[in-house]
């Protein structure tokens, strides 16, 4: 029944006597180790120093309930399954239960084969958290490199590189989809180079306006356009001693371009507006997630910048060619979930991780993390099923119909609205796993949807 040495050990919790016996009989024939008790205190107590790997509990008992009893072995040891045995079942009764925590609720007389069936699953169920508990143990311990998940061959290489690159001042060119980690690695090249105890500073050229990268890059003297009311300070003079991440390099307006470059070639520039050369120590990392070549042959990235950021190249590569590090990274947030939101979720059925290992992760490691929080979230239990999947990861092949669609002239409440909605409809209607992962309170949103006359 279990392939450990041991049998496991079921506690047995009734206050008739005839049945505790019946129980013991037949559990010891299917080769489990019984404990007796008659009351749910005594069962407390028997918990404590017996430590059992079940408990099999009749409900209806003179004193504390069945019902009581699975409520406080939940609060000390959630894995712990408990199964419930009743004569007086109800449907309402079944659903507490089982809402409290129960692994099953079974009634009275007893259908013998059921309970086997059940103890059975329960303990194979008990086998394979013990070791995917294991396992995650071991995970943890070689896991990856710094911040960063993934023990593959092609990862450790990337390690090996960042590793070579921090020790060198060389510029460097980070490509990989999006998603694929490639700010974390220009952070991590320079926490582990002589530059980590000076400014890390990133600038996306594709998140501010053109007209402003200029400025933001050297900073501007008072005065130097409208809106310039005082001197200010560029990346590169905060970045000074450090490093500074060029991302999205590609996006960098064509005619800052050979300004760029003459302050890479001569570590020298001017603010805008200003008439002072400041001098900087400043080493570059550049990232793209498009094709940076193809970026030189379509003319939007001048050749000899190209070359001049590019002496080493770090390609990232994405999470669905990595291999056995799918499902690693997988548990990994799961575990990180735990820990930032105290879910319940330990482990993913193998269901569930086959449809995480068949998808094709196009936003990579930054997806998987919203996926796993969003799975970990509306689970209620040790596993992960596949029904917390989002629909588009359980099929592929399905439209992500849970798209927004904001056409001009929809006001921003309008936009919270739909927001809000849609975040519902994937919650399965759940409104404070919504509010989870909207970063709302749940009162906010309960308000909200009265406010839209809605108390769905
Ligand atoms: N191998 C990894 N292990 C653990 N976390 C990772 C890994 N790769 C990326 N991440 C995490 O995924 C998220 C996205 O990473 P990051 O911002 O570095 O990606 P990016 O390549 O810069 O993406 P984009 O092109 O969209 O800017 C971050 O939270 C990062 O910490
Ligand atoms: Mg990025």
């Amino acid at each position: 029944m279990t392939t450990s040495n041991r049998a496991p050990k079921v506690l047995v919790v009734d206050d008739e006597a005839t049945m505790r016996d019946v129980l013991e009989m037949r559990l010891q024939e299917w080769g489990f180790e019984v404990v007796l008790a008659s009351d749910a205190e005594e069962a407390e107590s028997l918990v404590k120093k017996e430590d059992p790997d079940l408990v099999l509990s009749d409900v209806v008992m003179p004193g504390t309930s069945g019902l009581e009893l699975l409520k406080s072995l939940k609060g000390s040891r959630p894995e712990r399954p408990v199964v419930l045995l009743t004569a007086h079942g109800t449907v309402e009764m079944a659903v507490d239960a089982i809402k409290e925590g129960a692994l099953d609720f079974l009634t009275k007389p007893i259908n013998y084969p059921s309970l086997r069936a059940v103890l059975d699953q329960a303990c194979r169920d008990q086998e394979f958290l013990e070791r995917s508990r294991k396992m995650a143990d071991e995970l943890e311990k070689e896991r990856g490199f710094g911040p960063f998940i993934g023990t593959s061959a092609t990862m450790r290489e990337v390690y090996q590189l960042i590793q070579d690159m921090a020790e060198s001042d060389a510029s460097v060119l980070i490509t990989g989809e999006s998603g694929t980690g490639k700010e974390l690695a220009a952070r991590t090249i320079h926490d582990l180079s002589r530059r980590q105890d000076r400014p890390f500073v990133a600038l996306n050229a594709a998140a501010i306006p053109h007209e402003l990268v200029e400025s933001e890059l050297f900073g501007h003297e008072k005065g130097a356009f409208t809106g310039a009311t005082t001197d200010r300070m560029g990346c590169f003079e905060i970045a000074d001693g450090g490093t500074l991440l060029l991302d999205e390099i590609a996006e960098m307006p064509l005619e800052l371009q050979p300004k760029l470059l003459r302050v890479l070639d001569e570590a020298r520039f001017r603010r805008v507006g200003g008439k002072k050369e400041i001098s900087v120590d400043v080493r570059t990392i550049s990232a793209t997630n498009k094709d940076a070549r193809g970026a030189v042959r379509e003319g939007i990235l001048r050749e000899d910048l190209y070359y001049r950021l590019n002496v080493f190249t770090l390609r990232l590569p994405p999470l669905r060619e990595r291999g056995e590090d799918v499902a690693l990274t997988a548990q990994h947030f799961l575990q990180v979930m735990r820990d930032k939101h105290g879910t319940p979720a330990q482990t993913f059925r193998d269901e569930t991780l086959d449809l995480i290992e068949r998808y094709r992760w196009p936003g990579n490691v930054r997806e998987m993390r919203n996926v796993i929080e969003r799975a970990a979230i509306l689970a209620k239990g040790d596993w992960i099923e596949p029904g917390h999947l989002p629909a588009y990861v359980r099929d592929p092949t399905a439209e992500r119909t849970q798209k927004l669609v904001i056409p001009s002239g929809m006001t921003a409440s309008e936009v919270e609205k739909q927001l809000i909605l849609q975040t519902l409809d994937e919650t399965g209607n759940n409104k404070a796993a919504a509010a989870r992962l909207l970063g709302l309170n749940e009162k906010t949103i309960r308000n909200k949807l009265k406010s839209y006359g809605l108390d769905r």
